[in-house]
């Protein structure tokens, strides 16, 4: 532990399971108060609990970042409870894979809904308590697929994709209350999204990834959440409207 966010205040979205659990658990290591917000309130207590054993500092708020209310009543928990917000790392999403030709409408906007509609909703509302604390990092989680195609995934690359131009557009409006934005685009990595419904075929699934991925495997949650506190710590205090891929060479054949 370096204490690389000592007195920080942080939000984690999707922060009951995979990138935004090792997140949660890692900021808080780097002495982070950090609220986690999930929908899913089982397991997120489960991480809560532990991260306070381990003599860290959390709370866990019951979310749906689908729901603009629920995004605002997360940022005023946080608020209330540790009194400032530095960091805002929206990274719940949803995956999604769809034929044009028998999607419909209700489809597209669940999708935008959580990956795109609630990340801008949680800046939103985020921002001018961040700005308030003197200023910090908002991160968003979009996707190696916001960059390359995937057959299926027109809709999940869009609303990544629109994570990335969202960044840019924000980083420039607040770069005055120094207030930074950014993205990670992660490849390919070990979490129950990975899997989806094909568990079963999973030793199938990781072994054709990997043979196809220049680094030879998958990622680890930990390593997104390494950069996602790169993002979130002074470590990129010069760095805004960038879109860092962390994705084991995928993008880049
Ligand atoms: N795993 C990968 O290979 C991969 C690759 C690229 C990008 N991503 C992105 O990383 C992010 C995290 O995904 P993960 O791989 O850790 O998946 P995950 O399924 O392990 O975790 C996602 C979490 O988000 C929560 N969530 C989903 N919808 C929500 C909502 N409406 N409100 C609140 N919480 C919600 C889930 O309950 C879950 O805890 C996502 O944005 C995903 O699109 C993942």
């Amino acid at each position: 532990m370096t204490d690389r966010l000592k007195n920080k205040v942080a939000i984690v979205t999707g922060a009951a399971s995979g990138i935004g659990a090792a997140s949660a658990r890692l900021f808080a290591s780097e002495g982070a108060s950090v609220a986690l917000a999930d929908r899913d309130h089982e397991k997120m207590d489960e991480i809560v609990r532990e991260i306070n054993d381990a003599g860290g500092t959390a709370i866990g708020i019951g979310t749906d970042v689908g729901n603009e209310a629920s995004i605002q009543r997360m940022v005023e928990q946080t608020v209330e409870e540790f009194g400032k917000l530095h960091i805002m790392y929206a990274n719940a999403g949803i995956s999604g894979r769809f034929d044009l030709e028998t999607v419909n409408a209700e489809d597209f906007d669940k999708v935008m809904h959580v990956n795109l509609r609630g990340p801008f909703l949680c800046s939103k509302y985020a921002v001018p308590k961040i700005a308030d604390s003197g200023g910090g990092s908002v991160i968003f989680t979009a996707s190696e697929l916001a960059l390359v195609g995937s057959p299926g995934a027109s809709v999940y690359s869009a609303s990544k994709a629109g994570l990335i131009g969202m960044a840019r557009g924000l980083a420039l409006d607040f770069a005055d209350a120094n207030i930074r934005f950014n993205c990670i685009c992660p490849g390919a990595v070990d979490t129950p999204m990975l899997w989806g419904e094909e568990k079963g075929e999973r030793d199938a699934i990781e072994a054709d990834i990997s043979s196809r991925m220049p680094l030879g495997r998958v990622g680890k949650p930990e390593e997104i959440a390494r950069s996602a506190l790169y993002l979130a710590s002074d470590d990129s205090s010069f760095v805004t409207g960038h879109a860092l891929v962390v994705d084991g060479g995928w993008t880049v054949r």
